[in-house]
């Protein structure tokens, strides 16, 4: 470790959005990587950066899905960061650090069918913003990031229960959140970002067609475009 290097804690290092931001944050950062598989981390005396990447999805109706798979995504996505947190908050205080949460934009979409992935961002949201309240006096800065889909194993996983092959190209890539993490990392002194919300880009081949453009397709339709019904399809 170089001496004065600044610190930067990552959970969940070895998943796909992890390890790349721990890659990036590592020319920056003297990174301590926790993970499972990994032993107990390090202690510091000071903590300039944590980034919880820690996390995990399940699908299914409630009726289907057990207990025990509402505890293990509360546990990944909730409890471990309440603990991490609280673990290297002192240190944090110190350094006046950051606190990054990867949060997914599923808490403002339709529970149904995930409802214990989404219940559980929803309460770590509740968390970050009891937590970004009540740090503001100690200086340390917190940040939710809402990602929609980036290509990692869990979206791998996310695809194979949605019954979809998995195409990376459609998603954000690991790399980009990285980027967007160190920029975070290093915005000026005066500013605090508390939120960011960031999506796959807009595709030509994914939107939907307007009614317009359907009926336009389609000239032999006798009907006009006002009667065209409000309906859309998909490209390709
Ligand atoms: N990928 C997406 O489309 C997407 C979208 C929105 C938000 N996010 C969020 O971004 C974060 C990172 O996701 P990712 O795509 O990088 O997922 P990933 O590739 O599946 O990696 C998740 C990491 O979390 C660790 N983990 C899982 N359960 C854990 C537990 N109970 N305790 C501690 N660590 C645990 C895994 O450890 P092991 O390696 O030991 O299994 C893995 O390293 C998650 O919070 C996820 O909800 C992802």
């Amino acid at each position: 470790m170089v001496p004065d290097e600044p610190v930067a804690v990552v959970t969940g290092a070895n998943g796909g959005i992890g390890s790349i931001v721990c890659n990036v944050l590592s020319e920056h950062f003297a990174v301590t990587a926790i993970s499972r598989s990994g032993g107990p981390p390090r202690d510091h005396h000071e903590v300039d950066l944590l980034v919880h990447c820690a996390g995990a999805f399940d699908q299914g109706s409630i009726g289907e899905t057990p207990g025990s798979a509402w505890q293990e995504i509360f546990e990944a996505n909730l409890f471990d960061v309440v603990q991490t947190t609280r673990r290297f908050l002192p240190a944090l205080r110190k350094a006046q650090g950051r606190v990054i949460i990867l949060n997914s934009t599923a808490v403002s979409g339709s529970p149904a069918n995930k409802a214990a992935y989404t219940a559980s961002k929803a309460a770590l949201q509740t968390f970050a913003q009891a937590l970004h309240q009540e740090e503001l006096e100690n200086g340390v800065r917190l940040t939710s990031l809402y990602l929609g889909r980036v290509a990692t194993p869990m979206q791998e996983k996310v695809c194979a229960l949605e019954g979809r092959p998995y195409d990376a190209s459609e998603f954000l890539l690991p790399e980009t959140v990285a980027r967007l993490v160190l920029g975070i990392a290093f915005s000026p002194p005066d500013a605090h970002i508390t939120e960011m919300e960031m999506k796959p880009a807009w595709r030509p081949s994914r939107v939907p067609l307007s009614a317009r453009q359907l009926f336009d397709k389609q000239p032999e339709n006798p009907r006009s475009v006002d009667e065209t019904p409000l309906v859309t399809a998909y490209q390709g």
